[in-house]
């Protein structure tokens, strides 16, 4: 709320109104590109900053990813909300990856285990990536928050997606990991690592088939999150993240046989 009225910014009495808006059960308004622009740059959490001397240190992949690793532990911007659980689970891979993978949010078991994809969802990530023909260490596995969820004192093994404002607590740390890894290309697994990394909103299905553009530069492909082909063994759903593959490995000029483009065609 803004402090004093002689002070008051046009960004304090928006921060004002929304967070009514958010008191009265509102979770969602519509806004336009340019809107939300603007609202990200003035309510993201600033970037994880380093000192001089720290940027000095700082020249390779694996000391920022390093670093990065070690500011998300207690990343406050996250720990404040008090919606997400204590332990952080931080990225996996080759800092040096052509291919960046953003999922959503640990789960139960990637909680235990420390590492994104290691449940049911991850072994069907894995079987993706081996149809591909790369394995887990060859590709960078990131999620866009990196805390799982809570869900109250008896959440058991349950899960559930991070809400928007978990997610822009955490977008800063993801935008640092790319920008030290500086992949060839990204891919968002389901919609709601797909809004958070490139705003907006949108079904996968609409979204999906395209390249789009993060910061105008880097090449962003959304598709289906594995999870759902757990839900969903239909040949038109796995031809579907198939060819959302395909694209990607011609993106990257992987080579690709005549079997793998014929995958989950039908008969
Ligand atoms: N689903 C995700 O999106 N990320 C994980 O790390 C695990 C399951």
């Amino acid at each position: 709320m803004p402090s004093n009225s002689s002070t008051t910014t046009l960004r304090d009495i928006v921060r004002a109104s929304l967070k009514t808006l958010q008191e009265k059960g509102v979770h969602c308004i519509p806004v336009d590109d340019q809107a939300r622009d603007i609202l990200r740059t003035w309510f993201s959490s600033p970037p994880p900053t380093t000192s001089r001397n720290e940027a000095a240190e700082l020249s390779s992949p694996e000391q920022k990813i390093d670093y990065l690793r070690r500011r998300a532990v207690n990343w406050s911007a996250a720990r404040r909300l008090g919606s997400l659980r204590e332990k952080m689970v931080f990225s996996v891979g080759d800092v040096h990856a052509r291919l960046v993978l953003v999922g959503e949010a640990p789960g139960y078991d990637e909680e235990r285990l420390g590492e994104p994809f290691v449940g049911k969802a991850g072994q069907k990530l894995n079987e993706i990536l081996r149809a591909m023909g790369l394995k887990r260490e060859q590709i960078y596995i990131t999620n866009i928050c990196k805390f799982r969820p809570s869900m109250g004192a008896n959440q058991g093994t349950a899960n559930r997606p991070p809400t928007p404002e978990e997610i822009a607590a955490c977008l800063p740390l993801v935008l640092a990991e790319l920008r030290a890894i500086q992949p060839a290309c990204v891919v968002c697994l389901g919609a709601t690592a797909a809004h958070g990394l490139l705003g907006g909103e949108g079904s996968v299905s609409s979204l999906r088939g395209v390249w789009h553009h993060l910061a105008d530069q880097l090449p962003v492909r959304v598709t289906y999150h594995p999870s759902y082909l757990l839900r969903n063994e239909s040949l038109s759903a796995r031809r579907a993240v198939w060819e959302d593959m395909l694209a990607v490995m011609e993106q990257l000029a992987l080579p690709i046989s005549e079997k793998q483009r014929r995958y989950f065609l039908p008969h």
